[in-house]
């Protein structure tokens, strides 16, 4: 069954390169961020883990904790992460869960059959410290992620649930902030200090509130 924003992220024990892990233990009161490879040794995917290698030290400052699902064994990822590392130039600092049999993969819906019956499409879970998923996205075997967006994606939603603001198309960290609608008009002087501008009686902008 698919997983929608809100649902509990579904716990699991699971091989990985660095050992067995329970997953909502391993998250402790972290975020997360579950990410699914088509297949080892593959190049779209070797760029993708070593782009997140190298960015791993954003996510983890961010509280934030990152792991990858690939559909081979463990011997196989270690092999992989050879490569990852040679021609990514990087060092792989993260673990990678060993999913022969599938079952993360069809836990968390990562097999779309229409797409391909047997590996994993490109799926991104945003896990919150409740355990609950906040953000979800899919994309298919030949089209890379952006990781740019994936840290933008987390600190837009990490924004948000802190404070009563949602954030704008395009919003980067620092940007201006939209008031949310259920705040009215007269309340937002007091809710945000550093000023507001009321655009439209909806669309009301403030910078933003936790920097
Ligand atoms: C890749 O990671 O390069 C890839 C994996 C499966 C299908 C197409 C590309």
């Amino acid at each position: 069954m698919a997983i929608r924003l809100g649902d509990l992220a579904p716990d699991f024990s699971a091989e990985t390169t660095e050992g067995t892990i329970q997953f909502h233990e391993w998250l402790g009161d972290n975020w997360g961020i579950l990410f699914s490879h088509p297949k080892d040794f593959t190049p779209v995917c070797t760029t993708e883990l070593g782009t997140v290698a190298k960015m791993q030290e954003e996510f983890a400052k961010r509280n934030t904790r990152v792991l990858a699902v690939s559909v081979d064994t463990v011997a196989d990822h270690h092999e992989w992460i050879k490569d990852i590392n040679e021609t990514q130039e990087t060092t792989m600092n993260y673990p990678v869960i060993a999913d022969p049999d599938r079952r993360v993969a069809n836990l968390y819906d990562m097999i779309h059959p229409n797409a391909n019956d047997t590996l994993t499409v490109r799926s991104v879970f945003f896990i919150g410290p409740d355990k609950k998923v906040k953000a979800t996205l899919t994309y298919p075997a030949a089209t890379g992620r952006n990781f740019d967006e994936l840290l933008r994606v987390l600190e837009s939603l990490q924004l948000t649930a802190n404070h009563q603001v949602a954030t704008p198309a395009n919003w980067k960290n620092g940007e201006d902030c939209i008031v949310v609608p259920s705040i009215p008009n007269e309340e937002i002087a007091e809710k945000f200090p550093k000023g507001h501008t009321i655009i439209k009686p909806y669309l009301r902008t403030t910078p933003q509130p936790d920097i």
